[in-house]
């Protein structure tokens, strides 16, 4: 396929010193430092540029130990070996520092003198990938040192565990920074698929047209994944399945798919329309919620013995809105499931006259789906009722599909946290999601933390407790 006329000339940030808090981290691990590295050899990079690792005292922030985790990193995670020219030059653009929030010093130093090194025009990008109570300590310490200056803001998830902690992380990011500063990053909002429903919808007349509660008789956004909590059982005994998945992940994903089109794809305006779509969701029926916990969760450690966080979770949320009135949409999501799959189908009613039989048992949504498979790389496909060759009118299920793996440029594919670092480095904040939209979040989720459903074991390597059937009537969950 050729790239769309109208597509835009690849972006070059300003020049940059990056400062990963949590850099010897999992996160920095898996996805920052082999994201940088794969930016760098895409030529998506500043042309100038400097990363600052952060380790905590009292590790001495050696240069030479840094560097060799990154290599390590990339070695393990990345889609370039480090090696070669590029690599070389990628490295030595690579220091460390030790620093935490009440020993900023030697951080303050260093980001200045490498942004002396870069020259004018350089600005200061921080990735705070550290847990929730470090964020607040750092954000507080980067306004006290005046490293705020100049400066663009990364951070993680959980934005706060409820409305109040919610708030109290926004005030403190807004004493010290200005909004436009502020970068909160939700990972599946850099997928290829979920920005391409914004494509899919709104430069498609195909599709548009019956993208509302005239046509579509359900939403699923379907998340299992067949990995435990594997080895992060004290983070999720405080996070669950709810907070972690569903509050960061799955609501954006039902912002984009329920938002009205807004007058452009800068961040106010695609912002505003999420938002509207997060005020028109009702809060939680907590009749409409089952929570699960697989088999064997609480003897992982860093679980309570009598745990009562839940590993998976499913729900209906119902927006009040002109366009889906009516509309359930599904979520869904769990550890330990018996697949790791991330999709979202769209059942569409059927026709006003049935001039077709429907097989015995048969639903008309089930001939009539759209589903957008948003694990990378990534598959759109249609299903749809066709004839069946022969003599006698008989239909049979047709789909048609799209890959992204066969399509366009895939060497153009950014992993998702690439994607979002780069636009923080261009200060595009449309990708991000916002603090009102979050403290909405919590509001609509209130009635969830305030009176959660007992939870319910399933076995490891299933689709979940049999209950979760419930939630989808008179419908059924797709998958699997
Ligand atoms: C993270 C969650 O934000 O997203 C994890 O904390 C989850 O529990 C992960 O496994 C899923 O992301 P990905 O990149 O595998 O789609």
């Amino acid at each position: 396929m050729t790239p769309h006329p109208l597509a835009s000339e690849e972006p070059q940030p300003d020049p940059h010193v990056i400062v990963i808090f949590g850099g010897t981290g999992d996160l920095a691990r898996r996805k920052i430092l082999p994201g940088l590295f794969h930016l760098y050899l895409a030529g998506l990079m500043p042309e100038r540029f400097h990363i600052i690792g952060v380790v905590r005292p009292p590790a001495e922030g050696s240069d030479d130990d840094f560097r060799q985790r990154v290599r390590d990193a990339v070695t393990e995670f990345g889609d370039g070996a480090p090696s070669g020219e590029a690599w070389e030059r990628f490295i030595a653009s690579v220091s460390a520092v030790a620093a935490d929030a009440t020993h900023s010093e030697a951080l303050v130093s260093a980001v200045e003198t490498a942004e002396k090194e870069l020259g004018s025009g350089a600005r200061r990008l921080y990735h705070l990938a550290v847990p929730p109570d470090a964020t607040l300590e750092l954000i507080a310490m980067l306004g006290a040192t005046g490293l705020n200056e100049n400066a663009r803001v990364i951070c993680e998830k959980p934005f706060g565990v409820d409305l109040a902690s919610a708030k109290v992380l926004n005030e403190t990011i807004r004493a010290n920074f200005h909004e436009t500063q502020v970068f909160r990053i939700d990972h599946f909002l850099g997928k290829e698929s979920i920005d391409n429903i914004l494509a899919l919808r709104f430069a498609n007349r195909l599709f548009e047209p019956l993208w509302n509660r005239d046509h579509i008789c359900f939403v699923q956004i379907d998340v299992p994944e067949s990995i435990t909590v594997a080895g992060r059982g004290a983070f999720y005994e405080e996070t669950g399945a709810f907070r972690d998945m569903v509050v960061s992940h799955l609501f954006q994903v039902m912002g984009y798919l329920a938002m009205e089109q807004p007058t452009s794809f800068e961040a106010n305006p695609l912002r505003d329309e999420i938002h509207k779509v997060f005020q028109t969701t009702r809060p939680l029926d907590v009749a409409n919620v089952v929570r699960g916990q697989y088999e064997g969760y609480r003897s992982e450690p860093g679980v309570a013995p009598d745990s009562n966080t839940e590993t998976f979770v499913a729900l209906r949320v119902d927006i009040d809105n002109t366009r889906w009135k009516g509309v359930p949409f599904y979520l869904r999501t769990g550890k330990g499931m018996a697949q790791r799959r991330q999709v979202i189908t769209i059942g569409f009613e059927e026709t006003v006259m049935r001039l077709f039989p429907l097989a015995r048992g048969a639903h008309a949504w089930q001939g009539n789906r759209l589903v957008v498979d948003f694990d990378d790389p990534g598959s759109i496909h249609a299903h749809f009722l066709a004839k069946e060759p022969g003599p006698v009118m008989q239909l049979g299920e047709a789909t048609m599909s799209f890959y992204y793996k066969d399509s366009f440029r895939h060497a153009h594919r950014l992993e998702a946290y690439e994607h979002l670092i780069l636009e923080a480095m261009l200060g595009n904040r449309a990708l991000f999601t916002r603090s009102d939209g979050i403290e909405r979040l919590w509001e609509v989720a209130a009635p969830l933390l305030d009176d959660p459903p007992p939870v319910e074991p399933y076995p490891l390597g299933s689709w979940g407790p049999s209950s979760m059937e419930r939630v989808v009537a008179p419908h059924g969950w797709c998958l699997p």
